[in-house]
């Protein structure tokens, strides 16, 4: 499973992508308006450039043809931009159109089987589940995630799920068990996947000993 940084945060895409492990960047508006002011083309260009692989950026339109419109723009600003399009029939439209001019797109607002089906037979490059959003009203996202990968892998569909909305470590360990190609996890939630006691614990004895072996040469 690959990992992607949840995030329009340009120091954290910069930090993640220097431990080694980031695969690509998805966006929405809500990240972006966290951000304060920022010019929208020139922060998307920014990631594009921080990071080796898609990024996602979320066209807002509602009708079809702006959609599509948008999603033009967003693509020119770089090649690695996939455009992110709200789950709707005016939405599985632009993908559709957009998938015939070679541009990528991620279904994004995913919360059914049906509407992960339908993305794909529009031709979505992506999928996104959104599994905290269901946790949230008490359904199962983590079941969501395994639905979808177990009918897709049957169908042989070649959309990639991307599993979205984790809130914690163990939705990332357990989208991975329910064969999500992708996590996309918020900053704080990556640097808590690299962390275990028992490693803090090991790295301080560690240094310990190894001053005190240094302490005896001196
Ligand atoms: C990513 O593609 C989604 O927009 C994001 O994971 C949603 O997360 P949230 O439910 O925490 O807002």
């Amino acid at each position: 499973m690959k990992f992607f940084l949840d995030t329009a945060n340009i120091d954290e895409i910069k930090a993640a992508c220097s431990w080694g492990v980031i695969s690509g960047v998805t966006t929405n508006p809500t990240l972006v308006s966290k951000e304060g002011g920022i010019d929208f083309y020139a922060r998307v260009r920014e990631i594009a450039e921080a990071v080796n692989g898609p990024v996602s950026a979320e066209a807002v339109s509602l009708e079809r043809d702006r959609l599509v419109a948008e999603a033009i723009e967003l693509a020119k600003i770089h090649p690695q931009v996939v455009v992110k399009v709200p789950m709707c029939p005016d939405g599985l439209g632009a993908v559709k159109e957009l998938a015939a001019r070679g541009i990528k797109t991620n279904a994004t607002l995913i919360f059914s089987v049906n509407q992960a089906l339908l993305a794909a037979a529009a031709g979505a490059a992506y999928v996104s589940p959104f599994v905290g959003r269901l946790d949230d009203i008490g359904e199962d996202g983590l079941a969501l995630v395994r639905d979808i990968a177990e009918i897709f892998a049957g169908y042989g569909i070649g959309s990639q799920i991307i599993a979205a909305s984790l809130r914690h470590p163990a939705h990332v360990r357990e989208c991975a068990r329910a064969g999500a190609d992708i996590a996309t996890v918020p900053f704080k939630v990556l640097k808590m996947m690299f962390e275990h006691p028992l490693t803090a614990k090991g790295i301080a004895q560690f240094n310990a000993d190894w001053e005190k072996y240094r302490g005896r040469l001196a």
